[in-house]
């Protein structure tokens, strides 16, 4: 399908609409080898060749990113105090459209993707599509041993609502690791909550099969490839 040049450059490079069609008014862009000066020329991304400044602008229809969520910042697009994730991106993986996938609590840390694919993100979050998400709960004592059988009988919260069964697994003294299918606001606080417990840090290190990349720093993003894409629906069926 065609697209208008200033709209196309400016979805696949880290250019405001405006500076697109500024930098195609200056003779900044080639199409197919040839300059092209109309800014609301129709290319085909799939088989036209576009340059920016000589460098080829490469076409990916969506991005997918894997963010280390920090404490203190909001999974949001934009908030009129807050910090948001997308003010974590660096310049050049900025492009118009892009989302959190899902939400993480202000002080919950760990993985969370970032897209402007929202077809992408519904399958990820619908709970028909059951893609499992991990997290590291810490809690402020050490987990009864009849914790896991609770999650795994179905947790009812505090006003009634009661939870899919889950998987905790102790990992040591004060850390449960759970994986749920579902995405209640608060959830993991509110099931432990319900069982007598604080939830003191949580972390979620896992969305299907797709682990948090360890070497992410809290705060980094980058690309994620094909193959890990697929490990978010690549999981066991429960
Ligand atoms: N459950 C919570 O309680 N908080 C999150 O951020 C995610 C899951």
């Amino acid at each position: 399908m065609k697209e208008r040049l200033d709209k196309l450059i400016s979805s696949q490079t880290n250019l405001s609409r405006k500076d697109a069609a500024r930098a195609i008014r200056d003779k900044r862009v080639t199409v197919n080898g040839a300059l092209c000066r109309a800014t609301d020329a129709k290319v085909d991304p799939d088989a036209d060749r576009i340059a920016l400044d000589g460098s080829p602008v490469t076409y990916r229809r969506y991005v997918y990113y894997m963010m280390n969520k920090p404490e203190g910042v909001v999974s949001a697009t934009e908030d009129q105090t807050e910090r948001t994730v997308l003010d974590l991106l660096p310049a050049e993986l900025r492009r118009d459209g892009i989302f959190p996938a899902g939400r993480l609590d202000k002080d919950t840390t760990g993985l969370l993707i970032l897209t402007d694919d929202g077809d992408f993100a519904h399958r990820m979050l619908s709970p028909k599509k059951h893609v499992d998400k991990t997290y590291l709960a810490t809690l402020d004592r050490a987990p009864d041993k009849s914790v896991p059988e609770a999650f795994a009988a179905g947790i009812a919260l505090a006003d009634g609502t009661v939870c899919k069964p889950g998987v905790a697994v102790i990992s040591d003294d004060c850390r449960v690791e759970v994986t749920i299918h579902e995405g209640k606001y608060h959830q993991v606080k509110r099931m432990f909550a319900a069982l007598g417990y604080r939830v003191t840090a949580l972390e979620r290190i896992r969305i299907g099969a797709l682990d948090l990349d360890p070497s992410l720093a809290k705060g980094e993003v980058r690309p994620l490839s094909k193959e890990e894409l697929a490990l978010v629906f690549d999981q066991p069926p429960c």
